[in-house]
């Protein structure tokens, strides 16, 4: 059989809190057809999008919402995935979590694998235009192009508003096509 595009990857798949979440389900199911290891970090506003049982079920890995779980299977999950990941990914990216990421905060599981690895990052930011087009924004999102992070998105489109514009998340298929083009370039 031919060798799956991500056959040997470890993919870890971060979800924050957005309306695009549920098309996270679709990108952890892309990944994994091309052969990738897929783990799922969420926020906590990403599960009142999207349980987190979706992404155990779709990845068949635990997914790490709480970082202080006295359960988890991981002693610190944040070192342990980032440090295992070929590639993060946080898709959606809130306006939010990219502040976060801009400023190194480190407060959840999402943002803090963030900081953890050294693995290439991609992140596909998806929210309403005027959050994306806000100054502060925009200045997260130049940070994280100067410091080497990947910005995939978002596109014009169709927003939960009901509005055509800037800030939808960039189509899942889209995004696997640049997580392999940038592994493939490695
Ligand atoms: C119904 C609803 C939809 C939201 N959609 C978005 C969104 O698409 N993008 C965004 O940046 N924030 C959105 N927010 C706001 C975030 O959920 C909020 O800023 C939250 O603190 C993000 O936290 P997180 O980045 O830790 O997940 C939405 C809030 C609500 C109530």
């Amino acid at each position: 059989m031919a060798k799956a595009r991500l056959d040997g990857k470890v993919i870890v798949v971060g979800v924050t809190g957005g309306v695009a979440a549920f098309k996270a389900a679709h990108l952890v199911t892309g990944l994994r057809k091309l052969g990738a290891e897929v783990h799922v970090v969420m926020t906590a506003g990403a599960t009142q999008f999207v349980a987190a049982l979706t992404f155990r079920a779709l990845s068949q890995h635990p997914v790490v919402v709480d970082m202080w779980d006295p359960h988890s299977p991981y002693d610190e999950a944040h070192v342990a995935l980032g440090e295992r990941a070929s590639l993060y990914v946080i898709a959606p990216a809130t306006a939010h979590t990219l502040a976060k990421l801009a400023l190194g905060l480190a407060d959840d599981a999402v943002s803090a694998t963030a900081l953890a690895t050294r693995a290439p990052v991609v992140v596909a930011p998806a929210m309403a235009d005027s959050m994306y087009e806000h100054p502060t924004t925009q200045d997260h999102l130049q940070s994280l192009r100067r410091r080497g992070v990947h910005i995939t998105g978002p596109v014009v489109g169709w927003l939960a508003s009901g509005k055509e514009a800037v800030g939808r998340m960039a189509e899942p298929e889209a995004i696997i096509d640049e997580i392999c083009a940038i592994l493939e370039a490695r």
